[in-house]
């Protein structure tokens, strides 16, 4: 099996951009397909997954052009789609099944999609509930996986209280409420990730806001636009990592997405010492942009829990893998959604912390890893799962253990950020 080599280095430093952002990239797409007319996005995201969304558009009649970043998408109106004789395939993607479940819950003809062995084991009961309840038909594998297939028609508005705070059940609600016969809301137990909110705006629909409420005006006439994507800080995030472990880091990431729904990650890097300067803020397409300086920091680690989790739901992986690097150590509680993810987070956390010798207790909803006092780490090899986060953030872990380690299969990481490893050999001095 192919496997990428990491060996110890002393340092971090140079310029960097990372690839678009893959939450805003497939709402982009998405809601693109339903407007009327020629959208265009610049730094699209170069994550697979995000292929994955404008294969399945594509397979549903609409043109997409792409030429390197940039990403052209014609739409024709919310009753523009039409029905694709072959099965959709999300691939990875969870994001690309679930908001699609919204959309194809209002079309007028059935749609089967499906996607690979590991998103064939994720749960879809969360969006069939509230896609049924608003009259979609929603077949499923054991009532619960891939794949799904989603009979469309005419949809009621309903107000749904999510009982999980996960942007991919309210995203596809609300994706679903451009269908519906009257006002949709969708109220969360937690803050969530708001792009579908932002997006929907500026393709000119009516969205409300009100505490953890949601609602949107159905029927709109969303108009094509050009964006650029910003970069994506959850593969920012890696690099930020990377960077803390050595005193004479000096990294600089350029154009990363700063929405305060994502950002949680980088106070609480500073809370843990580190040492990430947000330069350069500013608002662009309804996003919220900026420059990160990193330089090298002692870490003291801490615990995330509660409402926190929703907030850092995507950097769970690299904060437990830096957990061996700080003083106190890492502890992540209330995240049993890990479980659930690309692989069960949890699990190929533990198992391969423990392979580079940390010392980790595993729990049902999250982990305990010991600090810098449990000693170094030994390189070895990780098995990632499949996993994009799990490779990147062993690589990472890597960089600051005795000897080599080995990423097996560390192709997987493209499901978000395709040149990690050639950035990453770049940006290390060893
Ligand atoms: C995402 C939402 C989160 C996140 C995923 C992307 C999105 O999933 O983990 O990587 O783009 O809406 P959940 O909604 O399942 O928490």
């Amino acid at each position: 099996m192919k496997s990428e080599s990491i060996l110890p280095v002393k340092s971090l430093s140079g310029t960097v951009e990372v690839p678009g952002d893959k939450s805003i990239s497939h709402r982009y797409a998405m809601l693109a397909a339903l407007s009327e007319g020629t959208s265009e996005f610049r730094n699209f995201a170069a994550a697979r997954d995000c292929h994955s969304t404008l294969g399945c558009m594509k397979a549903l009649g609409t043109r997409v052009e792409v030429s390197g970043a940039t990403v052209r998408v014609t739409g024709h109106g919310l009753r523009g789609l039409k029905s694709s004789r072959r099965p959709l395939d999300a691939e990875n993607s969870g994001t690309t099944i679930r908001l699609l479940s919204g959309i194809l819950s209002g079309q007028s003809f059935t749609t089967k999609i499906t996607g690979d062995a590991s998103l064939q084991k994720r749960p879809m009961k969360r969006v069939m509930t509230p896609l049924r309840e608003m009259g979609a038909d929603i077949r499923a594998r054991d009532e619960n996986f891939p794949p799904l297939e989603i009979r469309g028609g005419k949809l009621r508005a309903v107000h749904y209280q999510t009982p999980l705070a996960s942007a991919q059940v309210k995203s596809a609600v609300l994706l679903a409420g451009l269908y519906a016969d009257g006002v949709t809301s969708v109220t969360e137990p937690a803050a969530t990730r708001d792009h579908t909110e932002l997006a929907l705006q500026e393709f000119g629909a009516t969205v409300r806001k009100s505490g953890r409420t949601v609602s949107i005006e159905p029927h709109p006439m969303l108009r094509p636009v050009s964006l650029d994507v910003p970069g994506d800080l959850s593969s920012a995030v890696f690099l930020v990592a990377a960077a803390s472990l050595f005193p004479e880091s000096n990294l600089f990431i350029a154009n990363v997405g700063l929405n305060p729904t994502r950002s949680a990650i980088l106070d609480f890097f500073n809370q843990m010492g580190a040492s990430v300067a947000i330069l350069n803020l500013h608002t662009k397409g309804g996003e919220v942009v900026g420059d990160l300086a990193v330089k090298g920091a002692q870490l003291k680690g801490g615990v995330i829990s509660g409402d926190l989790v929703p907030l850092l739901i995507d950097e769970l992986p690299m904060l437990a893998a830096l957990g061996p690097y700080t003083e106190r150590g890492i502890e992540i509680r209330d995240a049993g959604e890990l479980r659930v993810k690309e692989s069960d987070r949890i699990a190929a956390l533990a198992a391969n912390l423990k392979r580079l010798g940390a010392k980790v207790e595993e729990r049902p909803d999250g982990l305990r890893v010991e600090g810098r006092s449990a000693g170094r780490l030994r390189g070895s090899e990780i098995d990632p799962r499949g996993d994009h986060r799990i490779a990147m953030a062993f690589a990472v872990a890597g960089l600051g253990a005795s000897g080599e380690t080995r990423i097996l299969d560390p192709d997987c990481a493209a499901v978000s950020y395709p040149s990690f490893f050639v950035e990453l050999r770049r940006l290390t001095e060893s």
